[in-house]
């Protein structure tokens, strides 16, 4: 995944959510289970006011369960409905549309009032680049994809998807681009392996990894790589090559195939099921 923004860019993405927006009733906000603030841009609270609110934290087979927890508790304090969600499993999509309908329920009970009956909720799904869309809308779709075509009123092109009789979802998915202003939001987008041109290079984010590990996961790394957690960081990269056999020509330690596989191995779950920020942290 390789994406810069720049500002024509974001100016292009933004107005065409803002059209988008205006078709919709629900906005399901894709966020990464594991980075749950960083992988938001905060701006579409802006876009999405007067708009019912669905977060989606994915990827949550790879985040820690019990902060996941704590995060789904803190959105939903915000006002959001939420649901954590493995988008690539199709059985996690079953309770989707129940959330749907109940974070909708004031529309549905306002049309029926007016006697309007059988009258979707149209939904959209927004996030900024591979926090999962694409496989949300797939899972989440399924063989539903007979798509709806041009309405009268609706913008020419848009393609809607009918889930059930009650529901529709827009058939692309709205990008935000990713808050970079601050460092450490960088760092994080970096671990998780959303952006391609890291603010860092892998040696240095193995160190921030490390250093996060240490002081918030103690002993999964001793654990995984026998490696003492205590020492210099540096040093437990070394130790950490060796014992893994990375070694480049001439048999010498190679310290930055070391620092890959560490953060290879997070990427992959492999570490474990790791949450990289709490709510209300200044980190
Ligand atoms: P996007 O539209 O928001 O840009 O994201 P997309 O669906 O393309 O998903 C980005 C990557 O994240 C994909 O992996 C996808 O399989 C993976 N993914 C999506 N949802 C989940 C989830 O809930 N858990 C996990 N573990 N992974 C998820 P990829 O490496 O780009 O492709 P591939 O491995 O599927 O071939």
């Amino acid at each position: 995944m390789n994406f810069q923004w720049y500002p024509g860019h974001m100016t292009k993405a933004k107005r065409q959510m803002q059209e988008d927006i205006k078709l919709i009733d629900l906005v399901i906000e894709l966020v990464d289970a594991r980075v749950p603030l960083a992988s938001r841009n905060p701006d579409i609270d802006e876009l999405g006011k007067n708009k019912y609110r669905l977060i989606l934290m994915n990827k949550a087979d790879l985040a820690d369960k019990e902060k996941t927890k704590q995060w789904s508790s803190y959105f939903k304090e915000m006002g959001f409905f939420v649901v954590s969600l493995d988008a690539r499993t199709k059985n996690s999509m079953k309770s989707i549309t129940d959330i749907v309908m109940e974070a909708c329920k004031e529309k549905i009970e306002r049309d029926r009032k007016r006697g309007i009956k059988n009258r979707p909720v149209r939904a959209m799904v927004v996030g900024i680049p591979n926090v999962g869309k694409s496989t949300f809308i797939n899972s989440y779709a399924g063989k539903a994809c007979a798509k709806t075509g041009n309405k009268p009123g609706v913008t020419k092109g848009k393609q809607w998807i009918r889930l059930s009789k009650s529901v529709e979802l827009l058939d692309t998915p709205g990008i935000l681009w990713p808050k970079f202003e601050d460092q450490s939001v960088g760092l994080k987008l970096a671990l998780i392996g959303s952006i391609k041109d890291e603010i860092l290079n892998v040696d240095e984010l193995a160190v921030e990894l490390i250093k996060f590990l240490i002081s918030s996961y103690p002993g999964l790394l001793s654990e995984r790589y026998d490696v003492n957690e205590s020492g210099d960081i540096t040093d437990i990269i070394i130790e950490i090559a060796k014992n893994r056999k990375c070694v480049s020509k001439g048999a010498e330690v190679d310290y930055s195939k070391a620092a890959a596989l560490v953060i290879d191995d997070f990427r992959s779950g492999k570490l474990g099921k790791i949450t990289l920020e709490i709510p209300n942290s200044q980190e």
